[in-house]
């Protein structure tokens, strides 16, 4: 996680001696910052984010102990590591148990020191690492593979493919559940900070009031409430891609500091002015007509032009219907395995029906719907009858003169019974009841084909 900036150490100690051999031997590896007071350490640590901070017990002005509380206080994942005489030993255990990683024994042994410190980052690294799978995990199933083999889909996968190394922001447009979502993770997976954090900020599902904080965190004490101090999801996104959902739904005057944002790349955390940097690819998602909303004042048209860098539409399922076969099998395939049961397959003529419905829900819909299927249809191929227990496939027919209604009744009732006998077309006119040179004849009348 650390290739792209050298982790900040911040020596505390009263001895020059000291703070100087401290950064003869880390300043090749590390970006050094020295203190030679508890005063000055707390200046440096309100103005810069350090990693590490090594901590003389036994400072002229604050007391190390102290210190070492409030820098746990405000930032919990600063590792610190107390450095004391032998004499005080009891004190250094006891800096432990409030939270210190480690502590170094005066005067030190270089290897050690480099040690520790290697440890301490590594710790650090896994504990980000922890909180962040955690939150993938919760979306974990929902996000697999991603799949499409429609012209327009493939020209979508090529774009991915030519911007995911860029850092310019992402707009990805499409109506609900046509895997804008899995677009963005796309994005960020095929990227070199696929290794960092993916961070989603939903702005429909997090509370106005909480926003801001959301975004930038904030310190304890900054208001009623804030008894910790808190991370803000673009300060998690360090280094990797914050994915902001539904940004139609943020209020323009946080679109406002969004943009600040996106332009100066720092931002402070609220009731701070540290200024944190953060470096964080930006990728927005809409099912709403910006530049409708633009129009209405509604929507900021500088943070519009900010975020459609790279824009991305994903057209609705039915201006794609050639993906509809390989998702189908796509998502049969991911309940087979979930369910440990043998894959099912569809008849032609229940995949005919799928890839001509609309699907006004998209891919979301579609994957509901096989995911339902599969679960009820107990023989191995799922037909007409078993979509038609879902009222799935039949179009709305109140556009429709009375002759045309009637036929495509006829032809989804022939259909249905067809199916349901294995196309036996002397078993099928029995049931319909009308003698087999008849519903051959209605057959070819209403294209029904004869498999
Ligand atoms: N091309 C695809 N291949 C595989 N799965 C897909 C594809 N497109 C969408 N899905 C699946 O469909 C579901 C909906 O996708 P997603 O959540 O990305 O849609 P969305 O556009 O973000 O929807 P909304 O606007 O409602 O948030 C997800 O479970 C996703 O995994
Ligand atoms: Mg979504």
């Amino acid at each position: 996680m650390n290739t792209r900036k050298k982790a900040t150490i911040l020596v505390v100690d009263d001895e020059k001696g000291v703070r100087q051999s401290f950064d003869l031997v880390l300043k090749d590896s590390y970006q050094v910052l020295l203190s030679g007071s508890g005063s000055e350490a707390r200046g440096v640590l309100s103005k810069r984010k350090v990693d590490i901070v090594l901590l003389d017990i036994m400072l002229p002005d604050i007391n190390g102990m102290d210190l070492l509380q409030s820098i746990k206080e405000t930032d919990p994942n600063t590792e610190v590591i107390m450095v004391t005489a032998v004499k005080e030993i009891q004190t250094a255990v006891k800096a432990i148990k409030m939270g210190a990683y480690e502590y170094i024994i005066k005067p030190f042994m270089v290897d050690d020191v480099l040690t520790i410190i290697s440890r301490a980052l590594e710790k650090k690294k896994l504990v980000e690492q922890v909180a962040y799978l955690k939150d993938e995990l919760d979306r974990y199933g929902k996000f697999e593979r991603i799949v499409g083999s429609d012209k327009k889909m493939l020209e979508i996968f090529e774009l991915i493919r030519s911007i995911c190394d860029s850092d310019g922001a992402v707009l990805i447009q499409g109506e609900s559940g046509t895997g804008k979502e899995l677009v963005a993770r796309a994005v960020h997976n095929q990227s070199s900070r696929k290794s960092c954090p993916f961070i989603v900020i939903n702005c429909a599902a997090i509370p106005k009031t909480l926003m801001e904080s959301e975004l930038f965190g904030h310190i304890k004490g900054a208001f009623t409430g804030a008894t910790n101090t808190i991370i803000g999801k673009l300060e998690l996104a360090d280094r990797g891609t914050a994915f902001l959902d539904d940004i139609d739904c943020l209020e323009v005057n946080m679109q406002a500091k969004l943009l600040r944002v996106i332009q100066e790349k720092e931002f402070e955390r609220l009731g701070s002015n540290k200024v944190i940097k953060s470096d964080v690819r930006f990728l927005a998602a809409s099912n709403k007509n910006l530049p409708d909303l633009i129009e209405k004042g509604l929507f900021r048209e500088d943070l519009f032009y900010r975020l459609n860098v790279f824009p991305i539409f994903i057209p609705p399922l039915r201006e794609r219907r050639g993906d509809i076969p390989v998702l189908l099998a796509h998502f049969l395939e991911q309940h087979a395995k979930r369910s440990g049961k043998p894959r099912r397959s569809f008849s032609q003529e229940a995949l005919n029906i799928l890839t001509e419905y609309d699907w006004p829900g998209n891919v979301r819909e579609l994957q509901n719907l096989v995911e339902r299927l599969a679960t009820i249809t107990k023989e191995p191929v799922i037909g007409l009858r078993n979509l038609n227990t879902l009222s799935i496939g039949r179009k709305p027919i109140k556009d429709m003169t009375l002759k045309d209604a009637v036929n495509a009744f006829e032809r989804q009732y022939i259909t249905d019974v067809l199916d349901s006998v294995g196309y036996s077309r002397k078993k099928a006119s029995e049931l319909l009841g009308v003698h087999r040179n008849t519903l051959l004849s209605r057959m070819t009348e209403l294209e029904i084909k004869a498999e």
